[in-house]
């Protein structure tokens, strides 16, 4: 188990899609476990694969003291959306109003390959959709307005990690306003 460099908006892996799951086996238990551990310390929310530059469909969740994960996720979302303040690990120290669906159901595996079904609504659900996205190679302001998403690339652009060599020494503690995935 160890702690990952996070990778940065820019990242090209970061707009790759990921691949499913096959096998269960040794290799993904460790991913799983490197994954926790760096979104404890961060700390985050939730940290998709990618993030840590492996293209698989894998997830880590930490919303509410519960920890866990998702393994080639399908969601079913809510009708019903909300706005609120998201943030993201990839983008250190930034949070926009960003919409989600209110509620999800989500179909998945565990790390031993057994069927798993994660419900929930508000910083669960957003988490789950967070997350899910990272595995399309879809960032969080993709999903922003037009207007919201021009002033969040200024404040992307003005920041003091962007356009860094990868990986980059991370800053630490960053401020991540307890809304970071
Ligand atoms: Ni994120």
């Amino acid at each position: 188990m160890s702690i990952k460099p996070i990778r940065l908006f820019g990242d090209p892996v970061l707009r790759t899609p990921a691949d499913p799951v096959i096998d269960f086996d040794a290799e993904l238990r460790r991913l799983v476990a490197d994954l926790t551990e760096t979104m404890l310390e961060a700390p985050g929310l939730g940290l998709a694969a990618p993030q840590i530059g492996v293209g698989l469909r894998v997830f880590t969740y930490n919303v509410d003291d519960i920890v866990g994960h998702l393994i080639n996720p399908s969601l079913v979302l809510s009708d019903e959306e909300v706005l609120d303040e998201e943030g993201c690990l990839s983008f250190p120290g930034l949070s926009f109003p960003t919409n989600r669906a209110l509620s999800v159901v989500a179909t998945g595996f565990d790390v031993h390959g057994e069927p798993v079904t994660l419900q929930g609504s508000g910083t669960l659900a957003r988490c789950v959709q967070h997350e899910t996205d990272h595995l399309d190679g879809v960032l969080f302001i993709d999903r922003l307005d037009p207007a919201q998403r021009k002033l969040a690339m200024k404040e992307i652009r003005a920041a003091e990690w962007f356009g860094e060599p990868v990986p980059v020494v991370k800053v630490s503690p960053h401020p991540t306003q307890g809304r970071a995935f």
